[in-house]
């Protein structure tokens, strides 16, 4: 990062707050002396135009539709790479040698067997609960099973909760389901162990890349809602348990990774509903009307979501290959096509996001509705840990926002008798 400075006058004081500079050449104004030098702070709800820090994981560029975990397309590794490829990329910064990449495959391995006991855990959770409830308790108690500082920067705790993460979310959707817990086999590598224990059955190779590419789709996505959390969990020492859990409970929002399974209900509305899309799209503009077309519109995209145009395609593949017919994909499609011609949604940029499309494959893949945002989770869990890895390597300080305070000034107390 190179810097520069600007100069901000306030109440007849000049002062100069330094400019910072990505490799990206993004901008921001380092406000760190602000409040010190003016008495001011900054106010931005929602953190549209506020960075909370720094980072060399993923590059995002809304207006191009640019998406890049450490300087590679998203398109390629999509196309080239696999999931624990793309996982030893965020959490180490640069693609793995052979050995790397079979130390890191072995070490998953071992770490996919949950510890001895932990089934009475996932058994006690209501069988009915959300997978999103079992999942973040689920993981939370994880750290009542793992020894040592829990809260280190270690490849151990790391590879431990991404090996652990694949057979639990494998269970949870078996315990939904009202199946027996399994064991998992880590030999079988990291998607294909999380297919089989899911489905009692070897996954056709066809399934398998179709969840490799989804979750490489899903594995990071710089400081949005979920992830920041888990900073802002990470930054008080909270274990590496504690943060994700923060992180799966922000991802459970309708607003956020929960829309996956909202787009699904969504679509299978208008199925029952005769498939008037028209009156949907109307729906969706009626500002008296809460419904919003889930799946569409982002913070930062502001053009097509890649990782949506990805997805679509492979629908198209995944469904003719496993010969599944889904109308849903037709209206989704159809709802694409009539947002994108009206200015309603032009207008506003919103356009397809990741989980517009997904959850059409999860469905022909056979998932409950209920478990996609596990599955989204299930692809996030490595963007999470990379980002409480990088902000606790730098030493970065416990995360606590200020605020204008709009209440009632100093009043004195008012007895019961006189109220
Ligand atoms: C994810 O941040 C990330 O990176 C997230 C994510 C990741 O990988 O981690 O990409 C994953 O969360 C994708 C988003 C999934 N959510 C949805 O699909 C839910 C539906 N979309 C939204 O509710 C909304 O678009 C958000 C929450 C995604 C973004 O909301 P913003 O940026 O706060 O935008 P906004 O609410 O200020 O909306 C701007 C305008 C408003 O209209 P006006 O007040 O200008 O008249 O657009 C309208 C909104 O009403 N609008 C929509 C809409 N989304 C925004 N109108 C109808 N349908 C929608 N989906």
């Amino acid at each position: 990062m190179s810097e520069n400075t600007v100069s901000l006058s306030l109440d007849g004081k000049e002062i100069s707050l330094p400019v910072v500079i990505g490799t990206e050449n993004e901008k921001a104004l380092d406000i760190a002396k602000l409040r010190d030098e003016t008495g001011y702070i900054t106010l931005d709800t929602g953190y549209k135009n506020t960075g909370a820090t720094s980072s060399g994981i993923t590059f995002l560029d809304g207006e191009l539709g640019i998406l890049r975990y450490r300087g590679y397309d998203i398109a390629e590794l999509a196309e080239k790479s696999n999931f624990v490829e793309v996982m030893y990329l965020l959490l180490n910064g640069e693609l793995p040698t052979a050995a790397e990449l079979a130390t890191f495959e072995s070490s998953l391995a071992e770490k996919s067997v949950l510890p001895a006991g932990f089934e009475q855990v996932q058994k006690a959770l209501p069988a009915q609960s959300h997978p999103m409830a079992q999942l973040a308790s689920a993981v939370c108690m994880l750290s009542g099973f793992h020894d040592g500082a829990l809260a280190a920067v270690t490849d151990e705790n790391i590879n431990t909760i991404i090996g652990n993460f694949g057979p639990l979310s494998a269970n949870i959707q078996r315990h939904f389901l009202g199946k027996d817990l399994v064991p998992a086999d880590g030999s079988k590598g990291f998607v294909k162990n999380f297919l089989t224990m899911a489905f009692d059955e070897e996954p056709d190779e066809v399934v398998v890349d179709a969840m490799d590419k989804l979750l490489i789709l899903h594995a990071d996505h710089e400081q949005n809602c979920s992830t920041s959390t888990v900073r802002i969990v990470g930054s008080s020492h909270a274990n590496i348990y504690a943060s994700v859990t923060g992180g799966i409970t922000a991802l459970w929002g309708p607003l956020h990774g929960g829309a996956n399974q909202s787009v699904l209900e969504m679509l299978e509305a208008i199925k029952a509903d005769g498939g008037d899309i028209e009156k949907y799209v109307a729906k969706a503009k009626d500002k008296n009307d809460p419904f919003r077309l889930m799946g569409f519109g982002h913070r930062v995209y502001k053009n097509f979501d890649p990782r949506a145009k990805i997805i679509k395609k492979a629908c198209d593949n995944v469904l003719d290959k496993l010969g599944v017919q889904d109308q849903s994909l037709d209206i989704a499609k159809k709802l694409e096509e009539i947002a994108l011609s009206d200015d309603y949604f032009v207008s506003r940029n919103l356009y397809p996001n990741v989980d517009f499309y997904s959850g059409i494959i999860y469905k022909a893949i056979g998932f409950p509705t209920e478990m996609f945002t596990v599955l989204f989770a299930l692809g996030r869990v490595p963007g999470w840990v990379s980002h409480w890895k990088e902000m606790r390597l730098r030493k970065e300080p416990i995360g606590r926002p200020r605020q204008v305070y709009t209440g009632a000034t100093l009043r004195p107390y008012a007895d019961l008798s006189g109220r």
